[in-house]
């Protein structure tokens, strides 16, 4: 009864999915239009945007939880509109969301084999194999290299960090070609985001292909072998690692002129001279310019 099955099947370098001018509206809002990509094995795409960029509804149309409305979706080459995360599963294309589907008191090892249970039916009714999941969650966890001596703590008492690893290596567990993470660094810290971008890397090196969803440039940069900018549901670049350093990347991010744009609106606004004790002296150097004088704010006795 359980589902598992072997991973890493595609060659490196195999097209696992592609979309072609995908454009995606929800009533009035276009939140997406002609944007193109495409995943092959063993390779790491990095989807960033801010916010509001489509980003998820373009995640959500790869996973099978909305539907496309413009353009073309291949899996494996085969055109596809999928109705339903469980058709896209059915295909290896595995999703962790970023507030993951987790039962925070059941043990790590029963959220690892949630909805895929494994038992034997027994006088009529069915019985958990528990110690087979047991160990088969140790011994996943231990081929991709991650250290949780106890499977039987409860997921709700793991770290975020480590709760996307557990998710990583579910989904290369059960024999996921396609995997895609929703923002999964968003929430940690540097330290955590680094031990998830190195699971990352592991499903890669399984022969999976990642869709990586971040708005970090940095975190990109680090793992990815293609980028694609997405900015107000459309595709503002496309670029393979061999074309893009970081600094662009991170310049394309922020939006260059808008940057500077944003610089110039937030400066202060120049003060006449002579108006005064708050006159602002452009060579003060303000520790903190948004605080105002802590004293003033003190209850008086
Ligand atoms: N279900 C929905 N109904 C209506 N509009 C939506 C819906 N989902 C998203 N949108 C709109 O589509 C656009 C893209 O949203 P999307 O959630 O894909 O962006 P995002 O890049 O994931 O942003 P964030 O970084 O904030 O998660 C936004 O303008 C958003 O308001
Ligand atoms: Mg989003």
């Amino acid at each position: 009864m359980s589902t598992e099955f072997s991973t890493g099947t595609e060659p490196a370098g195999t097209e696992l999915l592609a979309l072609e001018g995908v454009g995606k509206s929800y009533g009035t809002v276009r939140a997406l239009q002609d944007v193109s990509l495409t995943l092959r094995a063993g390779e790491i795409s990095c989807v960033l945007g801010d916010n509001g960029a489509g980003k998820s509804t373009l995640i959500k149309i790869i996973a099978g939880l909305h539907r496309h409305d413009e353009g073309r979706y291949t899996v494996a080459g085969e055109e596809v509109r999928l109705d339903s995360p469980r058709q896209a599963l059915d295909r290896g294309i595995a999703t962790v969301y970023q507030d993951l589907a987790v039962v925070p008191l059941m043990p790590v090892w029963r959220n690892f084999f949630l909805g895929s249970e494994r038992g034997t039916r027994r006088w009529g009714g069915l019985r958990l194999d528990a110690d087979g999941m047991r160990a088969t969650t140790r011994e996943a966890l231990a081929k991709m290299g991650i250290d949780l001596p106890d499977v039987d703590r409860p997921i709700g008492t793991l770290s975020g960090g480590q709760r996307q690893c557990v998710a990583i290596a579910r989904a290369v567990h059960f024999g996921a070609k396609v995997l895609i993470l929703d923002e999964p660094t968003a929430a940690l810290g540097v330290k955590q985001s680094g031990v998830v971008l190195k699971y990352v890397t592991a499903a890669r090196d399984a022969g999976l292909g990642v869709v990586l969803i971040t708005h970090n440039p940095h975190h990109a940069y680090l793992v990815g072998d293609h980028f694609t900018l997405l900015k107000r549901g459309r595709m503002a670049g496309s670029h393979p690692r061999a074309e893009i350093g970081l600094e662009q990347l991170t310049t394309e991010m922020a939006g260059g002129s808008d940057l500077a744009e944003l610089s110039h609106e937030l400066a202060r606004p120049s003060v006449p001279e002579a108006s005064g004790p708050d006159r602002v002296d452009p060579d003060r150097v303000d520790p903190d310019p948004v605080d105002p004088d802590p004293r003033e704010e003190r209850p008086k006795p």
